[in-house]
């Protein structure tokens, strides 16, 4: 049985019959129950967004986040939803975003941004960028999932350091999606390239919200200190609209031998140097995306 830790899952498929997750009412419930039980509080519903296929758009997903809360309410779910989209990578994304159609997580400058699956987009390094020099912090989703990573990780690693934050999905670390995105996403977590976990649940049976179970297998690998950051810390940062310079970078494993060498908590110079020179590259390369702060 897995010790009750407070979590924050910012990216799910729960709201009903509006994309390929929960198809009806009573599967959103139960996903919300389990989530409750894991030890979630907040709970973003992000639908996809993929013109042609889901044509949700952000107005609408907020009306059925505040319609869903209420039904979670009248069950006594004490389930906090923010609204949010798993917004697949189109043309003119920022403004999509600027204008709502596009939501972004919790009204944050933070997104979620789901590249295609299966087929590597020519160039894509400079649709994250434009994000970035919008004002806005892309969350590229699943990168452990996407089945080019094995021939295009330099990009993935180049996204990262360039301000692009990485999502991991927790049923990756428990061996759900099979070996390979396990092995991608051991690897990223080792090299310091994943900010977040999420459930990206689908239902309560296949694809579960499973964030717990993600969370013990992350604090084996990575230590308490990181796993907390990655189900928690950083996702109330994103909640609060931080500026992504004032958030503590996920440490290389490198970081994490040395910290574990001196007291096993804080991060190390090494750690905080690094940390450094990615913030003075973001704020030298890319607009700052202070001041959207308030949007
Ligand atoms: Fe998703």
């Amino acid at each position: 049985m897995l010790l009750m830790k407070r979590m924050i899952d910012l990216h799910s498929h729960i709201l009903p019959g509006i994309d390929d997750g929960a198809a009806h009412l009573d599967i959103s419930i139960e996903m919300a129950r389990i989530a409750e039980a894991s030890g979630v509080t907040v709970q973003a519903c992000t639908p996809h967004i993929l013109p042609g296929v889901y044509n949700n758009t952000g107005p609408q997903i907020l009306l059925a986040t505040i319609e869903l809360q209420r039904r979670l309410d009248e069950k006594g779910i004490s389930l906090r939803l923010v609204a949010g989209a798993d917004a697949h990578v189109v043309p003119n994304m920022v403004a999509g975003l600027r204008e709502k159609r596009i939501p972004s997580l919790a009204g944050s400058r933070y997104v979620l941004v789901e590249p295609p699956h299966h087929v590597p987009l020519p160039r894509i390094e400079n649709f994250f960028f434009d994000i970035l020099g919008g004002g806005f912090v892309p969350i590229l989703t699943h990168p452990e999932r996407l089945t080019w990573i094995e021939t295009h990780y330099a990009v993935f690693k180049e996204l990262s350091r360039a301000g692009t934050w990485m999502q991991v999905t927790s049923g990756s670390l428990t061996g759900a999606f099979g070996r390979r995105p396990k092995y991608w996403a051991e690897r990223m977590l080792n090299e310091g390239l994943v900010n977040i976990l999420a459930t990206d649940a689908h239902g309560a049976r296949r694809r579960r919200p499973d964030l717990a179970e993600g969370r013990a297998v992350a604090a084996t690998w990575l230590g308490e200190q990181e796993a907390e950051e990655l189900v928690l810390v950083r996702p109330q940062a994103i909640l609060d609209n931080r500026d992504p310079s004032e958030v503590s970078a996920p440490p290389s494993v490198a970081d994490r031998r040395w910290d574990k060498g001196m007291s096993g908590t804080g991060h190390s110079d090494e750690h905080n140097r690094r940390s450094r020179g990615w913030r003075n590259w973001f704020s030298q390369t890319i607009k700052s995306p202070r001041a959207n702060r308030d949007r």
